[in-house]
Order: C-alpha cells, then structure tokens, then sequence
C-alpha cells in the first residue's frame, strides 16, 4: 500500500497514459449504459479514461488511494472541484464524478449507488495473488446483479519479470469471477512489439485481453 502512496510522492508512474485507452474506445458500447448512467473505476489513479467517459455524459464513480493521484487529475483536466469527509473516505466531488480518496477494500455498497458498470484497467493486475482473490470477492460484493465489467488484463510469463503488472491468465479471471459472473473474452492479442519495458527485460510474450463480465444471480 505504501509502495503505492511513495510512486505517487516521486512521480514513478510509468503506467500512467496519456492516450485514452483504445479497447475503452472500441468496447465503450458494450457497458449498454445510457447517458447519465453511472460508472465505477475502482483504483483510478489520475486515469484519462475517466475523462473519456466523462465526456460520454456518464457520471464517473472512482477510487484511489492517493490524494495526488486524485488532486492532479481535476487539475490537468481543469475541473472544479469540493472535498468532504465520507466514512473513510476523502471525497472530491466535481461535474459528474466523484472520487473517494482511501481504501478500495473499505468501499461499501452505499457508495457505489446507481453503479451499472465497471471499468478495469491495470487495477486488478495491479495486485499480487492474494490481494487479487479478495480485490474480486470484494468488487463482486459491493456491486450490483446485472452491472457489466469491462476488464483489461496481460498475461506473459510471470518468472521472467515481477509485477506489478502481474500476470493474469483467462484461466485465473475464470477462477476469480466464477460462479457470480457471465464471463465473455472480447479480444486477446500477443502485443510484445509495443512493449518495450517487456522487451528489454527479455520477456518473451505479453498476450493483451480484454473480457465482459456481467454478475448475474446463480
Ligand atoms: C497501476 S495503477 C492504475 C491506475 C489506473 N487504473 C490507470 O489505468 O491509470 C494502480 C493504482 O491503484 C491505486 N491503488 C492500489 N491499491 C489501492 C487500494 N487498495 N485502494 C485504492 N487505490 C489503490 C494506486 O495508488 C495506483 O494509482
């Protein structure tokens, strides 16, 4: 968590993009969100896709524990914004989009209200094993039946780097999700030649996948 917090103070945020994400943009319609439907963006860092989306005419639900992460996303994006104290919580609250300042693992149902869907990039591959078992137990948990993920993930062979990212395999989203989602792969690539990190440390493949999960009752 604090690994988190320090990246954050000495700016080592290599995933940051500053292009919205191209399977966001090519797999938008599948949220099946109307506009003003609400979206959540759980660990969002300072993400463009959230501007993305904002732009869409949803409302954007995120949360981050970096205070950084969240005062410079209002900033670069010229956004106003208030801060207020909600249970754990910092929240700062602008047009359309709020984002709780704290822990991921102590979100509540209550603050995800009018959620239909979830937008997953480099969050659950953010984490090591364990805290990727309790990350989907909880995201199921605090979300509503019919709501739709859309989550990105990289497999690629784990022993020839260490994460984060971390590797995540079709087989292991199937493990984590199973039994409370619909779970529909959309695309999956081998992209190692736009990833140069992945090159240079002499990784041999890095297969990009994109899946629809919708949580449904069983
Ligand atoms: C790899 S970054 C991805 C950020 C964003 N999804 C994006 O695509 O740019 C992971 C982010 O999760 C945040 N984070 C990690 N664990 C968290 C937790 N338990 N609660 C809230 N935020 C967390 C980190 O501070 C970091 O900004």
């Amino acid at each position: 968590m604090t690994d988190w917090i320090s990246r954050w103070e000495s700016n080592r945020i290599g995933w940051h993009a500053e292009q919205v994400n191209r399977h966001l943009v090519q797999y938008y319609d599948r949220f099946d969100l109307s506009a003003e439907g609400t979206i959540f963006v759980p660990l969002c860092g300072k993400s463009n896709d959230m501007r993305f989306l904002l732009e869409k005419d949803l409302k954007v639900i995120g949360v981050e524990m970096s205070n950084i992460a969240i005062e410079q996303f209002f900033s670069e994006n010229h956004l106003d914004y208030i801060v207020s104290d909600v249970d754990k919580f910092t929240l700062y609250e602008g047009a359309r989009i709020k984002l709780y300042c704290g822990d991921f693992f102590d979100l509540k149902v209550k603050h995800l209200e009018n959620v239909r869907a979830i937008y997953d990039r480099a969050s659950l591959i953010a984490l090591n094993e364990d805290l990727r078992q309790k990350y989907a137990k909880h995201l199921s948990d605090i979300i509503e039946f019919d709501a739709r993920i859309l989550l990105l993930t990289l497999f690629y062979p784990q022993h020839q780097k260490s994460g984060p990212p971390f590797a995540v395999s079709k087989e292991e989203v199937g493990q984590l999700f199973n039994g409370s989602f619909d779970i529909q792969e959309l695309h999956c690539i081998e992209d190692i030649e736009n990833e140069p990190m992945f090159q240079n440390l002499g990784v041999d493949f890095v297969e990009k996948a994109v899946y629809l999960l919708q949580k449904v009752r069983m």
